[in-house]
This record gives C-alpha cells, structure tokens and sequence, in this order.
C-alpha cells in the first residue's frame, strides 16, 4: 500500500533512543508521508529539533502556546488532521500520563484531542518496563485501542540487558504500513465478515528426526498472516495456526502456535467447530519421520548411508473440506512449478474444498519468501480469475473479499 500523503505526528519523548527517531522519521518522509514532529522538552535533551526540522521539512512543534494557526490551538488543529500518532521513543512518565490523562504538554494534549489510532513504541530501563505499575499502564492503554510496537530485548544505554529497548525504526516502520493498511481495509470493506470465524493455518510445519533436527521447507507465513490480519480489519472473529515463523502475529488473532503437521491437524479440528471459513495457507510436510530418535543422530565410520524412513503426514485440508464440521467456504492454496491449472482443479475435487488460489512458484519474484505474489483463483464449474501482481498483503484483503462473496 502507498504511504503517500499520510499525515503522520511523530511523537518523541525524552529517552536515549530519541537519536532513532531520526531513521523513523527518514523511512517515512522516504514513503512520501506527511509528518508533523512534537517533542516534548525532555526529547530536546537526546536530539536537536534543528535535526528534526531538516529531515520533515517542516517546523518542529514544542510549546502548547507557540501556535498561531486555528487562533492558536495547535493541539486541536494538529490532532484532528493526523491519520496517526506514532509516539517513538514512548518513555514510561508519557505512558503513565497517557492512562491517566494527564494533558501538561503538546504531545500528551494532541494525544487527547485526536481520533486517529496512537501507536506507541515504549523505551525504558528493564526494571522500569517490569514494574507493575508500567505493565498496567500498557494493559490498560492496550484495551482503549492503543497499540504498541515493542519492547525489544536486548542491551540497554544503562548496561542492563533486557526487555525495554525501543523497536528498531525499520520495525516500527512496518507496523505502520501494517496499521494504515487495515486502517483503509476496514474503510473499504468494514464489517464484511463481522459474524464470521475464520481458521486460517500459515507457516511450515517442522518434523523433528531426532533432538537437534527436523525436516522442514521454506515458508515464510507473509500470504497466512496477510490473510489473518485483513480478516481482523473486515471484522472476523480470526483464528491463526501457525507453524514457526519470523513474523509477529497480527493484533486481534487468537494466536495458535505449532511445531509438527500432527500439531497443526489437532488445533485446526479443535478450532472449525464451529467456524464459517477454513483458509488452508500453511505449507504442511507432507512426510514425518517414522520414528524420533531420542538422541542425536551421530555419524560414525560405519554409517556412511543413512535411511530414513518417513510416513505421511495427515493432509488437513482434505480433512476440513470431508469433516462433518465443515465450513461454509473450505479453502486451500496450490504453489505449483507447471501445470497450475491441471492441479489446482485436482486439488479442488480430491480435497473436497471451494477455492483453491493457485500460485506459480517457479517464478522467484512471487511466492514463498516474496512480499508480492500473484494468484489464479479457481472454484468448482467456474472459469479462473486471475487476479494482478500485488503485494501479499493486498492480496490478502482480495482473496478474503472473494470468499466473503461466496459466504453471502
Ligand atoms: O497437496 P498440496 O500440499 O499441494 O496442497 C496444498 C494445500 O493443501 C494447501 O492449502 C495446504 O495448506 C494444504 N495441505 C494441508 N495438509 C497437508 C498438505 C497440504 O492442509 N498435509
């Protein structure tokens, strides 16, 4: 999604990681955005407002009373045009005033004031972030609809090391683009499938042959999550199992997280009865080791071969589309090298499913580890809709908003 023309407000408080809201701020002046920095006046003592000026291109607002916009109240003006408040570094003092209200200066009276969605990337010292008192104030922050990037773990300015760091800029970066994205989805298609659960799996699945080792393939999970999250922004209640991935579920899942296809198999039976929709993305081994050794597998000199031997693993899909609990809409992926159309409407009739979205992964661009992808939709006695390259999170929204036309 283009970023272009966003009106964002850079919020920066004081803490040592002040310093990276300077590359935050670059990656989104880089995406064309409109960003408005607000330091408070603790911010000024980590990072110059002159630095900040030059990379936004506009003036730096510090003092509540400096305005001379809308009869000088900048607070009101500057907050009811943003599409978001993002607040990087968040200290815990900001947090705290946050919970409770506290408007004492720009930044906490914009919070106030505005209507977009605030999105906050706590730095603290590791103690700090533990302490009861913070925790609360996040949980409590959390349940009125703030969202938070972050705590990193890893060393602190203050020689601990531990949870408290700020999201690295690039991080908090793709958590906006992931929240102006459902920001637009949930004005496009709001509500669609409200009522609605969705089970989606995502990920590879991992069979273990002995302590240290598994068999397993290449997904990354992008096109599950992507599909995960723009069923949260259409309203879904939204399942997502998920096998071992790098990437954070999105907010509003009910998170399953799994390791084997046997895993996989049992959380998805556990979780389609009831459910309206099944969106098999995951890519599940289809083999398991006949045994796990116990110990590791050790090489010796007279051990020059070495057999496994692998059984099948249960193909889930199939099991949902033949279940008793089937879903309204059962739908599976097909990642092919050749003959995309010839398999698909195989796998359509053999895993008794509705869609079968049919990607060519023999083209590097698109599939497995890509951000964009290009799927074929194909569905029982219809022709197959192609629909255009996009990224997967695009993808994700249109793939949901043809199964929400199949559910009315
Ligand atoms: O049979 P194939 O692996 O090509 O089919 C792919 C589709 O079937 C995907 O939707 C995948 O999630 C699903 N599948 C499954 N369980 C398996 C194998 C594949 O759910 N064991």
């Amino acid at each position: 999604m283009t970023l272009s023309g966003k009106k964002i407000i850079l919020g920066i408080t004081g803490g040592i990681a002040a310093y990276k809201a300077a590359q935050l701020l670059r990656l989104l002046k880089k995406s064309d955005c409109d960003v408005t920095v607000v330091m408070t006046s603790e911010a000024e003592k980590f990072i110059t407002p002159l630095t900040l000026q030059a990379l936004s291109g506009k003036p730096v607002l510090r003092d509540i009373f400096s305005g001379t916009e809308s009869n000088g109240i900048i607070h009101i003006s500057t907050a009811s045009e943003a599409d978001l408040v993002v607040i990087a570094p968040a200290t815990a003092n900001t947090i705290a005033k946050i919970r409770t209200g506290i408007a004492d200066n720009l930044l906490t009276s914009i919070v106030l004031a505005t209507s977009a969605k605030i999105l906050l990337a706590p730095a603290m010292n590791r103690v700090m972030w533990e302490n009861s008192a913070t925790q609360e104030n996040i949980e409590v922050l959390k349940k009125r609809g703030f969202l938070i990037s972050g705590p990193a773990t890893g060393f602190q300015a203050c020689g601990d090391n531990g949870i408290g760091r700020m999201q690295e800029p690039q991080e908090i970066f793709d958590d906006i683009i992931t929240i102006l994205h459902q920001e637009s989805v949930s004005q496009k298609s709001a509500g669609i499938l409200s009522g609605r659960k969705v089970v989606i799996t995502a990920g590879p699945t991992i069979e273990p042959l002995d302590p240290v080792r598994f068999i397993s393939n290449r997904s990354s999970g992008k096109m599950g999550y992507a599909i995960a999250e723009a069923a949260v922004a259409m309203g879904a209640q939204t399942v997502l199992i998920s096998g071992p991935v790098s990437l954070s579920p999105p907010a509003g899942v009910s998170f399953i997280s799994v390791n084997t296809a046997l895993e996989m198999h049992d959380a998805v039976m556990n979780s389609i009865s009831p459910a309206d929709v099944f969106i098999g993305t995951a890519a599940v081994a289809d083999y398991r080791a006949a045994t796990i050794s116990p110990i590791k597998i050790k090489k010796s000199q007279e051990n020059r071969e070495l057999n496994i031997s692998l059984i099948q693993n249960p193909d889930i899909l199939s099991l949902v589309g033949h279940s008793e609990h089937r879903p309204s809409v059962v739908a599976g992926f097909a990642a092919e090298t050749g003959n995309l159309e010839v398999y698909a409407l195989k796998k359509l009739t053999e895993k008794n499913a509705d869609i079968i979205f049919g990607n060519d992964v023999s083209d590097q661009s698109i599939g497995f580890n890509s951000d964009q992808n290009e799927i074929t939709v194909f569905t029982k006695n219809k022709k197959a809709v192609s629909l255009p390259r996009s990224s997967k999170k695009e993808l994700g929204v249109a793939v949901l908003q043809f199964i929400a036309e199949m559910l009315t």
